[in-house]
This record gives structure tokens, sequence and C-alpha cells, in this order.
């Protein structure tokens, strides 16, 4: 947790695609597909951007625990630490990062187990790939939750949609829910953990459609503050709510138990689908 400017690894593929990754957090701030060259996620133009506090946008990495835990920070620490580099391979088509955290005396003091944490960004050219790992170094079991916290950009929050969830499970504010529409949108605040297991989603917004698919994660949080939450936030503008949209994979409600040696791994893949983007007529789909 340092104040200095941040370091942060380019990607590419040779046919245009793009993203950056920021040491600090191990977090993805910026992924442009060689089909557009549009950014496909939101980052914050106010974020913090000096390691002092945790950047609002991109894909933040939750861990140890998914939202609010006493004596830790929102969501861990894992976007709060320096990651380093443990691996990199590029081929014409394919570009593959890998960073790692691990125990310090820092981290061990607000969670006192040993760990190695991995997150490897695979960046295709319309598609990257974020897989997390979680490994227990420590001799003693532990549990923990988390996840991959995407935030994506969108044009008009109003003209944006969310496929794939009905009839799943969910929870806002401790009341369990039942999603009746096959299109979710968002005209209000939004802060829901779906219980979606493994699946295929499909954002649709005016510029285009991407297809979210998870793996290993047992929820899905689909969450947008809207006005009065983004009023709240120092680190986005007011109107930041009408032009993100955060379709999270993430463990929740249950933790993941670990024995010491055990590792876990979950994954949450982005396919740009070129052109498709469109506006789904509720009336006549
Ligand atoms: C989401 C939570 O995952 O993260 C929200 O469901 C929370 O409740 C949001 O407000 C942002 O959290 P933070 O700590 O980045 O402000």
């Amino acid at each position: 947790m340092s104040n200095k400017p941040l370091e942060c690894i380019e990607m590419h593929t040779s046919a245009g695609a793009s993203a950056t990754v920021s040491l600090f957090g191990g977090h993805l701030i910026s992924w442009k597909p060689q089909t557009d060259a549009q950014e496909q996620l939101y980052l914050s133009e106010i974020a913090n951007m000096d390691g002092s506090k945790a950047i609002r946008g991109g894909v933040p990495v939750l861990f140890p625990h998914f939202g609010a835990q006493s004596n830790s920070p929102n969501h861990g620490f894992a976007r709060l630490s320096k990651w380093h580099q443990i691996s990199r391979t590029t081929t014409i088509h394919k570009d593959v990062l890998t960073l790692a955290l691990s125990a310090d005396e820092e981290t061990k003091q607000i969670w006192p187990f040993e760990f190695n944490l991995c997150l490897t960004v695979s960046l295709s050219d319309s598609n990257i790939h974020l897989e997390l790992s979680v490994e227990n170094t420590s001799e003693n079991t532990f549990s923990f939750s988390g996840g991959l916290h995407t935030y994506f950009s969108t044009s008009d929050i109003v003209k944006t949609q969310l496929l794939g969830l009905k009839n799943c499970q969910y929870i806002e504010q401790d009341q369990q829910h039942e999603e009746l529409q096959r299109i979710v949108e968002i005209r209000s605040e939004t802060d829901r953990v779906y219980l979606t297991g493994e699946r295929k989603l499909d954002l649709i917004s005016p510029e285009r459609r991407v297809v979210v698919e998870s793996s290993g994660f047992t929820e899905t949080v689909v969450w947008n503050p809207w006005s009065d939450g983004s009023e709240k936030m120092t680190d986005m503008k007011n109107d930041d709510y009408l032009t993100m949209l955060c379709v999270e994979a993430v463990i929740a409600t249950e933790k993941i138990c670990l024995h010491p040696k055990q590792v876990w791994s979950g994954s949450q893949s982005l396919k740009y689908e070129s052109g498709s983007g469109q506006f789904v007529d509720k009336e006549t789909s």
C-alpha cells in the first residue's frame, strides 16, 4: 500500500487488441478488443491512481472476502496490494500474463494465513479471459470469498440490457427474489447477488454485445449505484452511473474452505461480439 504512481503492464495482440494491467491491485484497467478499438471497461476519470486507495473501475480483485468484514478493508486487501509478475507469454494472437500476491507482514495483520493468489490475464483478439486461483500455503485450513468485480462501460445505462438471468434467485437488501425478466434493465440503484453458479450472460449496450461467462464462481453481482450512490462516492463523477454497469463473478454468500496445499480457481471470460450490439425489443423478443 504505497503512494507511488501505478506501475502498469501493457498487453497486445498483433491484430490490435490491447489491455492494461496495474501491479497495484493485480487490476485490469483497460480492455480494447481488436475488432473495435473502443474501451470496454469503465474507469472513473477521478479514480485514485496513486496506490493509496482501490481503483474505481476496471476489474478489481476481491480477496480474501467479498464485501465488509471487521478489521479488514471492504472487499479485502488484494485490490490494495502490490502484486508481482510471474510469467508472460506472447504469440501472434495471444498475450498471457500471470501476476501473483502472497502473504506478507501487512496482510497477516489483517488475515493470519499464508496463501498464493494468482491472476492470469489471457488477451486474444476479441476475448479476454481472467483466471483467479487461490492456493493455501499455510499449515491451517482457511476459508475465503471474493471475486472479479468487473466494471463495464456503456454509452447509456438506460439502453443497456443483461440477458441470461431469468428464473435465477437473487438477494437484494437481505431479501431473496426470483428474477422474472428475460432482459434485466437498470432503472434505479441495483445491488443484487444472483445465485447463478456457472453461467453465460449477454451484456448488450448500444455499441456492442459482450458475452460474459464465468466458471468456478458461485454467484454474479449486478451493481449500479445510481445517482444517489454515485454522489456519495468521492472517486466517481455524479453522472457516471449512466455509463457503467458491474457484472461481477463472485463467491459472496458462502465461503470456500481450503485445506493446506489445496488450490481453488475460478474464471470470468469476456467475449466481444462485433456489430451484434443491439437493443432487444421486449415487445417483439
Ligand atoms: C459491489 C457490492 O460488489 O461493490 C456493493 O455489491 C458495493 O454493495 C460495491 O457498494 C462497491 O464497493 P466499493 O468498496 O468498491 O465501494
